[in-house]
């Protein structure tokens, strides 16, 4: 059954059209690659069933396949996963794709690894949904099944805030990206403004964001336990100097 719901900017595919070359650069692709054998030594992966929930255009679900991993790639943007199905189709691996929302997609005692990387988590005004994700989340996995979630920390941003930055990319576009902080500095407000050719655009985001200690109480209240948070994917110490806030999570 279908539940209808309240368009979210999440729901636009032109978002995600528009800032596909800057999300998802050739060096990003890159990066996923080198990374895979990080997440294998960090989770201490044994089983072979990998989620990659919120996968966009594949960035690891495609070199997870490619170590032979049976991968399952989530994600709710057809263009995005158009994207991903192009990629496994020139790598010739096989991989199940899945239009679905991250608010329904749950499939019990299936996985031995979940991934949600690159800041695909908290997207939900009511925070009550993000909860939801996560029980979903702990649902799919098997017993002793590994959770890893990759974003952006709280502590890290409130180091290195700046309510707004400029750049020029490589074709020459020029991109404005002015960011809030509200909510109790919960949330993220973003507008990132596109002037190509004298003309402008602007597209507007928000998500929640999360201290080490807010998300790893988030995981255990819905019921994971031992979580680690880390810093990067290598496995340093997380802290106001991280690059990324890492959690890996178990579920009993
Ligand atoms: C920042 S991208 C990260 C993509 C991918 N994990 C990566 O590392 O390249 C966020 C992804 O979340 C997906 N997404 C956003 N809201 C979603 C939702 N409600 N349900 C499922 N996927 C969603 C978007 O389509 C997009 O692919």
């Amino acid at each position: 059954m279908k539940i209808a719901r309240k368009k979210e900017w999440f729901d636009d595919d032109s978002f995600w059209r528009e800032f596909y070359p800057i999300m998802f650069s050739e060096e990003r692709f890159a990066a996923a690659v080198e990374n895979v054998d990080k997440i294998i030594r960090l989770t201490k992966l044994k089983g072979k069933a990998v989620l990659d929930l919120c996968c966009g255009p594949g960035r690891y679900a495609v070199p997870f396949a490619k170590h032979k991993f049976a991968v399952t790639g989530v994600d709710k943007t057809k263009y995005l996963l158009d994207k991903a199905k192009a990629k496994a189709r020139k790598a010739k691996v096989k991989i199940e794709w899945i239009q679905q929302d991250m608010r329904d997609f749950v499939r019990p005692d299936s996985f031995d690894l979940v991934l949600n990387l690159f800041t695909s988590f908290g997207y939900f005004d009511d925070k009550k949904q993000d909860m939801i994700v996560l029980q979903n989340i702990l649902a799919s996995l098997h017993r002793g099944g590994i959770f890893l979630i990759d974003t952006i920390g709280k502590e890290r941003l409130a180091k290195i805030f700046q309510p707004a930055t400029f750049n020029v990319l490589p074709d020459g576009t020029k991109l404005i990206e002015c960011r809030e902080v509200f909510d109790n500095w919960t949330r993220m407000r973003n507008e990132w403004i596109l002037i190509r050719r004298g003309r402008a655009k602007s597209y507007r985001f928000h998500h929640t964001i999360f201290s080490g200690q807010e998300l790893r109480d988030r995981l255990e209240q819905v019921g994971f336990v031992g979580v680690k948070l880390y810093g990067n994917l290598s496995g340093d110490d997380y802290g106001p100097e991280a690059q990324r806030l890492i959690a890996v999570a178990r579920k009993p």
